[in-house]
């Protein structure tokens, strides 16, 4: 009879125990430092079996909140600063390189290609906004040819996919492709920061907690090119009030952007410069 006994000293050892031994893979790696990790969190924080009950009840709730249309899982892991330690760990660039942060649910694939000077604000709704942006490698030479997706929310904070009966479709989202000097541009309009969704039970618990529930306005680009990897960013309006509160931890300084106003009417405009890192074997375009 092997040894059975179950205490509070040897909880995670009896448990990590029942893994296979022979089984390799990421998802063993990651089980035995998971229920160590569990075990000592409850050791430590000592749950009555109400308080262990009431936890259990918020991820029950967690699960049904979710969807195919709402994710409260993903928000979970974004309002807690997980994902974006994902995307920190996967992509941590050399300086001077443009850092990716979250991509989020927004983004949609089947975005329009348009010609450069294209305006993707498809209502005019809101304050005009020109965006020059600059595609070069670490050495300051231009990438001719990237490609360039972009999407934001509009002068209300809403994504065309957030309105279906409210925007046109694909409002406020373009694919360019970058010109010999690496460049590209285009019109819009300035897009507004928004609430994550509170009505869960995510963002229930964690507003209660005093979370900050709001993203600065910001502008998202996916930009791809063979040889490089794949830059997937924001870049957020420098004089947003919540910058430096963002509920997904998706400021960083390389990211923040000057929307300068034109002087003409509320009409601003915006220079920016991504920086690509040449891809490491495996990586790049995702
Ligand atoms: C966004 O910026 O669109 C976003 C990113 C992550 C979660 C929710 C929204
Ligand atoms: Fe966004």
């Amino acid at each position: 009879m092997p040894d059975i006994s179950f205490s509070e000293r040897n909880s995670a050892q009896r448990v990590t125990e029942r893994l296979d031994k022979h089984a390799e893979g990421p998802l063993q790696a990651f089980m035995v430092p998971f229920i160590e990790h569990l075990h000592k969190l409850i050791r430590e924080t000592r749950p009555s079996q109400a308080d262990w009950r009431r936890a259990m009840e918020f991820l029950t709730d967690v699960g049904h909140a979710s969807d195919g249309r709402r994710q409260e899982w993903v928000l979970l892991s974004d309002l807690l600063g997980v994902t974006a330690l994902v995307e920190e760990i996967n992509t941590n660039r050399p300086k001077g390189a443009t850092p990716n942060t979250v991509r989020g649910p927004f983004y949609r694939a089947d975005a329009p290609r348009l010609a450069l000077n294209a305006n993707i604000s498809l209502d005019g709704v809101g304050p005009t906004l020109a965006v020059n942006g600059h595609v070069q490698d670490l050495d300051g030479k231009p990438i001719a040819g990237a490609t360039v997706e972009t999407w934001q929310a509009n002068s209300e904070g809403f994504y065309e996919n957030q309105q279906p009966d409210q925007q046109p479709e694909f409002n406020l989202r373009g694919i360019f492709t970058t010109d010999d000097q690496g460049c590209f541009r285009y019109k819009t309009v300035r897009p507004s920061g928004y609430a994550v969704p509170s009505d869960g039970p995510v963002g229930q618990m964690l507003g209660r907690l005093g979370f900050p529930m709001r993203r600065p306005a910001h502008l998202h680009f996916l930009i791809k090119t063979d040889g490089f990897e794949t830059i997937s960013t924001h870049v957020y309006d420098g004089s947003d009030p919540h910058l430096g509160r963002d509920a997904l931890f998706g400021v960083k300084d390389e990211l923040i952007g000057d929307f300068k106003p034109t002087g003409k009417g509320d009409a601003s405009t915006l220079d920016f410069t991504f920086t690509m890192v040449r891809a490491k074997k495996g990586r790049g375009m995702t």
